[in-house]
C-alpha cells in the first residue's frame, strides 16, 4: 500500500494534574514554542480527560486547567498561530478513542510501562481509564491526522503505540487513512530526573516536593531545592562523558545545558574541577532567571479567567473544525450508517 503524503501537523498535550515541573517545561512546553516559531501548524491540548484517570477534585481540576492554559501562553504559545484548547470540549477525542480501543489489543496495552508505574502494586484498584488511556492518547493525535508529536522520553512508548494502532486500522479496513505520527524527542532535557533520586524522572506526582522544581516556585524555593539536590562528593570532571555513572550530577549538568543553550561539554568545561557547591548557585540563578518571568506572567494571566476561557473556547472551535470531518470519514470507513 502506498503512503499518502499527509501535510505536517503537530499535536501534543499536557495533563492538568498538579504542578507543572521543570521537566514539563524543558521536555515539552519549550519545545512546543520552538515548533511554533518554526511555523508548523499545531494544536496544543490541555488533556483534562486524561487527568481524571486518577481522582481529581473538581474545583482543583478547574483551576489546574486554567493554570496550564496560562502556562502555555506565558511560555510563548500564541493562540493566533497555535490552536490551544481543552480536550473535553471536542467530543471527537472520546468518540475516536472508543473506535481505537476496538483496534488496539490488550496485549499491546499490557506492555505500557507507564500504567505499571502509575497503577503500582494494587492494579485491581486502578481505574479502567488509567489502563486504556493510551488509546485515548492515540485518538488525540489521530483525530487531527497529526504527523509530529513533540514529547519527553517517557511518552515515546505511547506515541509508538499510536503508530501501531494507526497501522492496524489502515490494514484491517484496507485503507490508507491515518498517518503514522512520529515522536519528536529532541534536545538535552528529554528526561529531566528527580532532584532526590537520579534514577527516577522528575514528576508532578512525586510525593516529595523537594524532588522537583515547579513552575510556580519562587526564587527562594528554587535555590533551596537546587542547593539540596542530591549529588556525589566528586567535583565536576573535564568531560561530559565522564559523568556516565553519575546520574544525579549528569542531570544537573543537563538542566544547566538546556536552560543556558550551551552544549553539555561546554558546561562541564566551564566548571571542570570545581565542586558542586560552586555549580549549584550558578544553576539556581539560571533557573530563576528563566522561570521567574514565566511564573509572573502565569499569575497575571490567571487574574483574568474569562480571557483564558475565551482562548480555550476559540481553540476548541478551531480544533473541532479539523477533527469533525476526519471523524465523519472514520465512521464511514468503519461501516456506521450515517442517519442524520
Ligand atoms: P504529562 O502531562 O505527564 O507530561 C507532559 C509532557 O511533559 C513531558 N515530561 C517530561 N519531559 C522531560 N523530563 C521529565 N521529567 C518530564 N516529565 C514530563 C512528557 O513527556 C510530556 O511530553 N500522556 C501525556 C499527555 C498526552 C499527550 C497526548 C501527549 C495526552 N494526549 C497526545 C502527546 C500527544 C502525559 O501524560 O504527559
Amino acid at each position: 500500500m502506498t503512503e499518502t503524503a499527509h501535510p505536517r501537523r503537530v499535536f501534543s498535550g499536557i495533563q492538568p494534574s498538579g504542578n507543572l515541573t521543570l521537566g514539563n517545561y524543558l521536555g515539552a512546553l519549550r519545545r512546543f514554542v520552538e515548533m511554533q516559531e518554526a511555523g508548523v501548524p499545531a494544536l496544543y491540548c490541555v488533556v483534562d480527560m486524561h487527568a481524571i484517570t486518577v481522582w481529581q477534585e473538581p474545583a482543583k481540576l478547574r483551576a489546574a486547567i486554567r493554570e496550564l492554559t496560562a502556562a502555555f501562553l506565558a511560555c510563548g504559545l500564541d493562540p493566533a498561530r497555535s490552536i490551544i484548547f481543552n480536550q473535553s470540549q471536542v467530543p471527537a477525542h472520546a468518540e475516536l478513542g472508543w473506535i481505537l480501543s476496538c483496534v488496539a489489543r490488550i496485549g499491546w496495552l499490557n506492555r505500557m510501562t507507564q500504567f505499571k508505574d502509575k497503577a503500582g502494586k494494587d492494579r485491581e484498584a486502578a481505574s479502567v481509564g488509567l489502563y486504556s488511556y493510551p488509546t485515548l492518547m492515540a485518538a488525540d493525535i489521530l483525530a487531527y491526522h497529526a504527523t509530529e508529536v513533540p514529547v519527553g522520553e517517557d511518552q515515546k512508548q505511547h506515541v509508538e503505540l499510536t503508530r501501531d494502532i494507526a497501522a492496524k486500522f489502515n490494514h484491517d479496513y484496507g485503507v490508507d487513512y491515518f498517518p503514522l505520527p512520529a515522536p519528536i524527542i529532541e534536545g538535552v532535557a528529554t528526561r529531566v530526573m528527580s532532584l532526590r533520586d537520579g534514577t527516577r524522572k522528575m514528576s508532578k506526582s512525586d510525593p516529595s516536593d523537594m524532588s522537583r522544581i515547579n513552575l510556580t516556585d519562587d526564587a527562594d524555593a528554587i535555590a533551596q531545592k537546587i542547593r539540596k539536590a542530591r549529588t556525589d562528593p566528586d567535583p565536576l570532571p573535564e568531560t561530559y562523558a565522564a559523568l556516565a555513572e553519575r546520574a544525579e550530577a549528569r542531570n544537573l549538568v543537563n538542566i544547566y545545558a538546556a536552560l543556558s543553550g550551551l552544549d553539555r561539554d561546554a558546561v562541564v568545561t566551564e566548571f571542570a574541577g570545581r565542586p558542586f557547591s560552586d555549580f549549584k548557585p550558578a544553576l539556581a540563578d539560571l533557573a530563576v532567571s528563566h522561570l521567574a518571568p514565566v511564573t509572573a506572567r502565569i499569575q497575571e494571566l490567571l487574574a483574568d479567567p474569562a480571557e483564558i476561557d475565551a482562548v480555550l473556547g476559540d481553540g476548541a472551535e478551531r480544533a473541532a473544525e479539523i477533527a469533525e470531518p476526519i471523524l465523519a470519514r472514520t465512521r464511514d470507513i468503519v461501516g456506521f450508517v450515517s442517519s442524520r
